[in-house]
């Protein structure tokens, strides 16, 4: 049975005694997960011990880096590897978010290095794949997206690419309250999976959790989730709120 994950993007957001007592009542709210149910808080990297230990004691609930380094060690300053992160007991990490890509000049081939490092570190890595408006607007998000995972994700091996998570994120619908329809997403994940195949086989593509982010809220989480090749969601803006976010963690299927 394939993971499904809610997973909470909490971004450049809340100091760390807010973030703190939302995790705190998330957990207080005491949901109940099925077996393959598992909830992920992706936060800022000086929360990330806390968030870890404030977790520790509820089964599903893991800690995710939002981004991680290309690069193994050295003089690279101000960054995070991710035997840094492996070091303290992370166990996610979001690469390739759009944001990253829009703002900070990360590329296919540079994230492609970043899965590599999680991978040998034991991280699960959530890669974020998705198209601009522009894009959808000339119906080339399939190409758009498949290139994306051809030159991010499919050196991986068979045994690799069963640890990753892939999240379709479309950037038109990222922060802007508009979400792509369920036919949209799901139209969008079944393309993701049936890539999976091509590239390795019917099996693998199965195993893969596919998560859709963009304007998920409480209002729309259940219809979004409820498609057949989507497992669950990444929530920037509604995961800030922690009534919203415990909504979101009920509509996993
Ligand atoms: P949003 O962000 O839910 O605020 O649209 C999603 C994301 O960027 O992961």
């Amino acid at each position: 049975m394939r993971k499904q994950i809610a997973a909470a993007n909490w971004k450049m957001n809340l100091t760390y005694q807010q973030a703190i007592a939302l995790l705190q009542t998330i957990i207080a709210a005491d949901i109940t997960l099925k077996e393959n149910h598992s909830v992920v808080f992706a936060v800022p990297f000086p929360y990330l011990e806390k968030a870890i230990g404030t977790v520790q004691h509820r089964k599903n609930f893991l800690i995710s880096a939002q981004n991680c380094s290309d690069r193994k060690s050295g003089a690279f300053t101000g960054e995070v590897s991710t035997e840094m992160l492996k070091s303290i007991e992370v166990n996610f990490c979001l690469v390739g978010h759009s944001e990253r890509r829009e703002y900070f000049g990360e590329n296919n081939l540079m994230l492609a290095d970043k899965l590599n490092l999680c991978l040998v570190n034991g991280i699960t890595p959530i890669f974020c794949c998705g198209e601009a408006l522009g894009t959808r607007e000339q119906n080339q998000q399939n190409s758009y997206v498949e290139r994306q995972l051809r030159e991010s994700l499919f050196h991986l091996t068979r045994e690799e690419i069963l640890k990753v998570v892939i999240a379709y994120e479309p950037i038109w619908a990222i922060g802007t309250g508009k979400t792509a329809s369920t036919a949209q997403a799901q139209e969008m994940h079944a393309f993701i999976r049936s890539a999976l195949k091509n590239q390795y086989d019917a099996a693998i593509a199965d195993q893969i959790s596919i998560l859709y982010g963009g304007s998920v809220k409480a209002a729309n989480a259940k219809e979004i989730f409820g498609s057949k090749d989507v497992d669950g969601g990444l929530v920037g803006g509604a995961s800030l709120n922690a009534t919203e976010f415990i909504e979101i963690i009920k509509a996993l299927k």
